[in-house]
């Protein structure tokens, strides 16, 4: 049975000690909800690819209540410190040289020398992670290759069963996922956009090479992986005309003709519409196909700030998709 505690005091304490047990617990982030368990257990990190129907072991990010804690089990650099002193907490992740010692266990790194580290934003995470005392791995809480859940209704219409416990921390404020960063390498790699822009990052960083070039050259880090935050209708990318047997994504002032319209943001804000990205494909997803509706169309949207993160999911949604059930589909090996 999943049980859903609204997030206080004492549903923190508890679900800390479900997870000190080897429990699951999906808990809120600034970002999406994450699908905890103890980093340093390799049981309680089974349970994780059991609960997603993930068969192949791609490496999690653990999660830490300060820079201190992570840096504990990681080699930081000097950038390390300067990215975490101006975007920690906060949807950025860390891809860093492990510290021998630390006891994050191999299938949360799945055996790699290298350690994901984050420290999110989340008042309700901070708080848990704070009571818990240990790193927590946590993907996104969705089955694998499938929208990620933006509030803990959406976890528990996904995970129900699954999971342990969602801590409801109510919706998530930034709505994707973080910016993945590797400075493992002699030069800092964008893995992933997210969160934090590449603007962002530059002005510590100084320039990083436009994330486009990585998602078809550089898929090392399996969240770059093609066909990945999935709906069941098929996507199609940069409408610029509409049909009324098509749901729209909009962006903006909206297109006319459409069986069914969301508008990520009427007045343009790329903000706004980051946080209600998943929520809408989720809707158009549901929706369109009761009313039998064929395709979402989605608008363009601008390709600086969070709108690279934005195309980025909305890319991927729309890549096309292996033969389910068959040995390499790859919807179910990523997530
Ligand atoms: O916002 C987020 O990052 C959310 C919340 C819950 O914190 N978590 C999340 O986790 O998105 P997940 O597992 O869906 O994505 C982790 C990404 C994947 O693309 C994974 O391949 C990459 O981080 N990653 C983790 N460890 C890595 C490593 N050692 N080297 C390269 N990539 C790594
Ligand atoms: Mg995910």
């Amino acid at each position: 049975m999943t049980k859903i505690l609204k997030a206080d005091p004492d549903a923190i304490a508890r679900a800390a000690a479900l997870l000190l047990e080897g429990k699951l617990v999906a808990f809120g982030t600034e970002t999406v909800y994450g699908l905890g368990a103890l980093a340093t257990s390799n049981t309680a990190v089974a349970h994780i690819f059991a609960a997603k129907n993930r068969p192949r072991f791609n490496p999690l990010i653990s999660h830490f209540a300060s820079s201190q804690a992570a840096f504990a089990h990681v080699e930081p650099t000097d950038l390390a410190y300067r990215l975490a002193e101006k975007f920690w907490p906060g949807p950025l992740t860390m891809i860093l040289p492990r510290k021998s010692g630390s006891t994050i266990c191999d299938l949360a790194t799945a055996g790699l020398p290298t350690i994901a580290v984050r420290v999110p934003r989340g008042k309700t995470a901070l708080a848990l992670l704070e009571a818990v005392g240990e790193p927590v791995a946590a993907p996104s809480a969705n089955p694998s290759g499938r929208v990620s859940p933006s509030d803990a209704f959406h976890v528990l219409r996904n995970m129900h069963g699954r999971v342990d416990a969602i801590l409801d921390s109510g919706p998530c404020s930034v709505g994707l996922e973080s910016t993945v960063i590797d400075l493992s390498r002699e030069v800092p790699f964008l893995l992933r956009p997210g969160g934090i822009t590449l603007e962002q990052l530059e002005t510590i960083c100084g320039t990083i090479r436009n994330p486009d070039d990585y998602a078809t050259k550089l898929p090392s880090s399996p969240g770059m992986l093609a066909s990945h935050y999935a709906p069941g209708l098929m996507v199609r990318l940069n409408a610029e005309t509409v049909d009324q047997n098509e749901a729209l994504l909009a962006f903006g002032a909206t297109l006319p003709g459409a069986g069914l319209v969301y508008n990520l943001s009427e007045s343009g804000d790329l903000e706004e519409a980051a946080a209600r990205l998943f929520a809408g494909l989720r809707f158009l997803d549901g929706e369109g196909q009761r009313r039998g509706l064929q395709t979402i169309a989605a608008m363009p949207v601008p390709r600086h700030g969070l709108g690279l993160a934005i195309l980025d999911r909305l890319r991927r949604a729309a890549s096309p998709r292996p033969v389910a059930g068959g040995d390499d589909d790859l919807e179910s090996m990523i997530g």
